[in-house]
C-alpha cells in the first residue's frame, strides 16, 4: 500500500498518525465514510509540495478506506456500502463496531 511508509504496515503509525486503534477512534469517531475517503483523497499520499495527494485512482482509495475500516473492526465485503451511491451508508457515522462474538447463542451442545 502506498500509505505504509509513513502509517506503518499495520496502520500503527510511523512518521505519520496511526490509523488503527484509539488514534483512529478519537479522530474520526464523528465522521462518516464518506469524509475519511475524501479526506484521504484530497490530503493522501502526503508529500512536501503537496504533489502526490489525490494521484491514486478511485478504486485504489475505496480499497484503502476499505482496508483501514477492516483494520479497524469493520466487517470485510462492506466495500459495496460506500460505493453504491443508493446505499445510505456514506452518510453512515464511524462507530466502533461492538464485538459480538460473546453474544452468540449458538444451540448446539
Ligand atoms: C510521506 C508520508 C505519508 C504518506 C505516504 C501518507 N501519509 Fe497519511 N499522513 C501523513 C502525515 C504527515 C499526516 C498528518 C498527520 C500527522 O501528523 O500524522 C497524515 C495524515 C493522514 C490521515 C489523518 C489521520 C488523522 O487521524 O488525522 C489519514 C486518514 C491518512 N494520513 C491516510 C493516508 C493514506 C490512506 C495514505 C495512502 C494513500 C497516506 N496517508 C499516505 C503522512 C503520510
Amino acid at each position: 500500500m502506498n500509505c505504509a511508509e509513513c502509517h506503518g504496515d499495520n496502520l500503527e503509525g510511523g512518521e505519520g498518525k496511526a490509523l488503527s486503534g484509539t488514534q483512529f477512534w478519537t479522530d474520526w469517531k464523528e465522521t462518516t465514510v464518506g469524509e475519511l475517503l475524501t479526506y484521504i483523497r484530497a490530503n493522501m499520499p502526503f508529500s512536501e509540495d503537496g504533489s502526490l495527494k489525490g494521484t491514486l485512482a478511485t478504486s485504489t482509495y475505496v480499497d484503502i478506506v476499505t482496508h483501514i475500516l477492516q483494520t479497524n473492526g469493520f466487517p470485510a465485503g462492506m466495500k459495496w456500502q460506500f460505493v453504491d451511491k443508493k446505499s445510505p451508508n456514506p452518510k453512515k457515522l464511524l462507530q466502533k463496531p461492538k464485538k459480538k462474538r460473546k453474544k452468540k447463542k449458538k444451540k448446539n451442545p
